[in-house]
């Protein structure tokens, strides 16, 4: 059991020792902070021998044979000395500490973040964001806090205690002994109580996650709340999880703490021996009156680290957790080797116009194991083309972008992007040769300026006035107050829809790549506004290849070809005029379109086509 328990320890331990090799530049701070505890211990260990020395001077300047009062003043003197020297030497190691700990703290959050930037689009599918900030401090906090702790208080108590007890050996070693027993039977008793501790903490972090998800969560969409009245719903969840936390603490404290009541009442009867001993051979004579006035100082100091071992238990054990749940997200595999310096500019495609620049060959792909959304998908983009794709709601045509940008890897079959499969092409490269308008827009607070370069920073102001003109919305930004200044909100709220859309056009422009893909990127602008972005986009999609996914049975009529999808499957591919004389789903949408009944309307909205 004991020995079990004990390699349990080891192996919780390693995350933690992971986290000093991460931050590897840091061990020479960490050695001086290791040095300072050293000499805060040697100080402190020279008291009990100076007041030794004047306890034997006091008994012997009693009885007559003593210097008297000139030798314990200087004695006193010594200890102010020693005193001053451990109160500087403590504070110049707490300032190392802090220093240590904050860059300690920079490094992994760095880590951390460039972790998740590299991670692959499925983790933050299945991930709420508020659930990875909440885990990223919680690690970080505990895990730095202890090791400055540790470097701080705890080792230079080690320290002390070793020397303690070499100390008391000299004296008596069977004391010594005696002393040293208490530690593997306070590392045993802790071990036993560490993993059910461990659980209930994984479970109360797990709650603390959910709730601080779902916090973020709320925050940014407080519109949608406010509307529904969910503030008391959401307030009751959020409320929940941490009335959880409570539960779970009452447990896991009650356990603790009547685990140290064990561990401390055991350690109470050995020191009650150690001190029986020492009083007893004191009057034995087995020693002197300094004596025991020094193994007292020394029993006590080796006590003070078997007390303090408690918090130092707990607060290792949080910071165990902590760094366990840190690499948990340092070891999940990444989809690229390194973030990537500085966007690469897209180049001039290889493939000579008119040839197929994008291929799909018998393509499928599914999110989850269960079902499959692409079921051998076929169809090719020649270069210059553009190519719209009609299909249910849910068929899949934003996936079909997800998947031409390399963000999740098909399942089966093969895609082919200016002549090279997509798993051979580094990622940064084939996403700087795809440019994409988002279904939804997807901007970032800072300025419109910021937004509409952020794809290419280095841009000139007359580039970026240029491709806000062209995305017609030049018009509207220097009506706002700060015109391109302007700031636009967490997500762009302070911009209506239509806004939001010319500026994730003009972003897109920018861009300039070869390859464009534009979900539904005029969905939200009225019909004179979708013309004029309609223009700007004719103008951007003249020199390139295009892939579209439009509501609008207009967009799409002045198409080369027009893609159809059902089920999974391609169901028609030709010209619009082709298209619209088979009786497939193009053209039902075209016939439900003319007729305008009511029914037909229905229809078209399962397209969500709007005439
Ligand atoms: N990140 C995801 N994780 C799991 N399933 C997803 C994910 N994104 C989409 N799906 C599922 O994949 C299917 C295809 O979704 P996709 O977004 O490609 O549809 P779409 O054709 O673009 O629809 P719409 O016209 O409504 O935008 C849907 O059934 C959807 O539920
Ligand atoms: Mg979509």
């Amino acid at each position: 059991m004991a020995l079990s328990g004990r390699r349990e320890i080891i192996a919780d331990v390693r995350p933690l020792l992971r986290i000093l090799g991460v931050a590897r530049e840091l061990l020479a701070s960490y050695a001086a902070i290791v040095a300072s505890g050293v000499l805060v211990a040697a100080t402190g260990l020279a008291v009990p021998f100076i007041i030794k020395a004047a306890t034997d001077e006091v008994v012997a300047s009693m009885s007559g044979t003593g210097v008297g009062v000139p030798a314990v003043l200087w004695l006193a003197f010594l200890l102010l000395l020693v005193d001053l020297a451990n109160t500087l030497i403590t504070n110049v190691g707490g300032y190392l500490g802090d220093v240590m700990a904050v860059r300690l703290r920079s490094i992994l959050s760095r880590n951390y973040f460039e972790k998740l930037l590299r991670l692959p689009q499925r983790y933050f599918d299945s991930e709420l964001t508020g659930t990875i900030i909440s885990r990223l401090q919680r690690s970080i906090t505990e895990t730095t806090g202890f090791l400055n702790m540790f470097a701080n208080n705890f080792l230079p108590m080690l320290l002390s205690l070793a020397a303690a007890l070499v100390i008391i050996g000299w004296y008596s070693w069977w004391l010594a002994l005696l002393l040293l027993a208490v530690y593997p039977l306070f590392t045993w008793l802790t071990a036993i109580t560490s993993k059910r501790w461990q659980r209930l903490e994984r479970e109360k972090n797990a709650e603390f996650d959910i709730a601080g998800g779902r916090f973020a969560e709320v925050a940014g969409q407080i519109r949608v709340v406010k509307s529904f009245v969910a503030e008391r719903r959401e307030l009751d969840h959020f409320a929940g999880r941490y009335d959880t936390t409570i539960a779970l603490t009452k447990e896991q404290s009650a356990f603790w703490h009547r685990m140290d009541v064990a561990r401390r009442g055991t350690l109470n009867l050995i020191f009650f021996g150690i001190y029986a001993i020492i009083f007893s051979l004191t009057i034995t004579g087995d020693f002197t009156l300094g004596v025991m006035v020094l193994l007292i100082q020394l029993v006590s100091m080796a006590r003070q680290p078997v007390q303090s071992m408690s918090f130092l238990v707990d607060a290792s054990q949080r910071a165990i957790t902590g760094s366990r749940d840190y690499f948990q997200v340092m070891d999940a595999a990444v989809e690229s080797a390194a973030v990537e310096a500085d966007a690469p500019r897209p180049v001039e495609p290889s493939t000579a116009p008119g040839e197929p620049i994008v291929e799909f060959c018998d393509a499928r792909f599914g999110y989850g194991d269960e079902v499959e959304v692409l079921k051998g998908v076929s169809f090719d983009v020649r270069r210059g083309e553009r190519v719209a794709f009609v299909g249910e709601s849910g068929v899949g045509k934003t996936t079909l972008s997800s998947l031409l940008l390399g963000l999740y890897p098909l399942t089966g079959g093969r895609l082919v992007v200016d002549g090279r499969d997509v798993g051979s092409i580094p990622l940064p490269e084939l996403r700087a040769q795809v440019g994409v308008v988002f279904q939804d827009p997807s901007l970032f607070s800072g300025t419109i300026r910021e937004n509409i370069a952020y794809g290419r920073p280095d841009a000139s102001e007359d580039e970026i006035v240029e491709a806000a003109r062209r995305a017609h919305a030049h018009g509207f930004i220097i009506g706002l107050p700060g015109g391109y200044d302007a700031e636009i909100g967490e997500r762009g709220v302070k911009l209506s829809g239509g806004q939001k859309q010319r500026i994730a056009v003009a972003r897109a422009l920018l861009k300039d790549a070869p390859i464009l893909v534009l979900d539904e990127a005029t969905s939200s602008l009225d019909s004179k506004a979708e013309r004029l972005v309609q223009e700007g986009l004719d103008e951007l999609m003249a020199e390139r290849t295009t892939l579209i996914i439009a509501h609008r049975l207009s967009t799409i009529s002045s198409v080369d070809r027009i893609i159809t999808l059902a089920d999974g499957r391609i169901d028609e591919i030709g010209t619009p005029d082709e298209l619209a004389r088979t009786g497939g789903i193009y053209a039902e949408l075209l016939e439900l379109q003319h007729a305008g009944t009511k029914a037909g309307r229905r229809r078209l909205q399962r397209y969500e086509i709007l005439g």
